[in-house]
């Protein structure tokens, strides 16, 4: 297995709900107007509570300083793992839950804390610049690694302390059910108003948009935390992945600048550290 280190330096900020107005330029930019910046990394996750957008630093210029803008202060880097064809593991599980023992594990355990942003095609694993050394003592017995640099991957050249015990952190599971899907680049302009519609006027996701989602199934949603989860913990995407990948039950993992959010194809009930589950899928008509 590949572990490539991209090469795009990223900040994670939030946009107050009512401070969107604020940003509609730059961020009509930033998802439409794709060849007038050069931003080439670009994630933005509405929640009940804000805006997450996570960008490259030539896409951060395009924000500006603001009261409705929160930044974390670091860098952060996403790591993605890249299988080389070897069907090593028999799980048809996707999402998180593949990279749940060979990743998250072993980074919670040395203390790195992580930032998930899965998407239909793959999941980012983010962490810091300054835990980067320790990100890659911690995975290359597992992974070669790689640091893409200009276009090119370049190879990385390369003990465990006691794990702390977790946090555990209430969960809250909403009753939407989710669609996951992905859309070609190309057929962005189609349906760019449509989008602006749902972005800046609050308007509802129109049922017959429905892209690739290869099997139609709907995901559950379990948003983690009760409290803001901050950016100094370890061990969040860690405690949820672990048992799902022990049951082989997919997850997407979105994390956003207050909660973390996993998306499953099997509901889970965490009572009392035990978990319980049962299925959610529903076949879109
Ligand atoms: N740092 C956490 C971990 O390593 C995940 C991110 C939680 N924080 C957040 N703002 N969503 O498990």
């Amino acid at each position: 297995m590949d572990l490539h280190i991209l090469d795009h330096k990223l900040r994670v900020t939030s946009i107050s709900k009512n401070g969107l107005v604020n940003f509609t330029h730059p961020l009509i930019k930033l998802i439409f107007l794709r060849n007038r910046t050069r931003c080439k990394f670009f994630s933005l996750t509405e929640t009940p509570e804000n805006y997450t957008v996570v960008l490259d630093e030539e896409g951060f210029k395009e924000l500006e300083p603001s009261e409705h803008l929160k930044v974390e202060g670091s860098i952060w880097l996403p790591l993605n793992v890249v299988s080389n064809g070897n069907a090593s593991s028999s799980s048809q599980a996707v999402g998180v839950t593949k990279i749940a023992k060979s990743v998250i594990a072993p980074l919670a355990q040395q203390h790195v804390s992580v930032f998930m942003l899965s998407t239909y095609q793959t999941d980012f694993i983010l962490v810091k610049e300054k835990d980067l050394s320790v990100v890659i003592r911690t995975l290359e017995e597992e992974f070669n690694i790689y640091r893409e640099f200009e276009g090119e991957s370049v190879p990385v050249s390369v003990f465990v302390p006691a794990a702390l015990q977790p946090t555990v952190h209430p969960v809250l599971i909403p009753q939407n059910q989710f669609c996951v899907m992905s859309l070609d680049p190309e057929t962005l302009p189609s349906i760019a108003t449509t989008l602006i519609d749902v972005l800046f006027y609050s308007s509802r996701f129109p049922a017959d948009l429905l892209f690739t989602s290869s099997s139609g199934e709907l995901w559950r949603m379990v948003r983690i935390g009760g409290q803001p989860l901050g950016f100094d913990e370890c061990g969040i995407v860690a405690q949820i992945s672990q048992p799902l990948a022990d049951s082989d039950i997919s997850a997407y993992y979105i994390s956003t600048f207050s909660f973390d959010h996993a998306l499953v194809s099997y509901l889970f009930i965490v009572i009392n550290d035990r978990y319980s589950c049962q299925p959610c899928f529903s076949l879109m008509p």
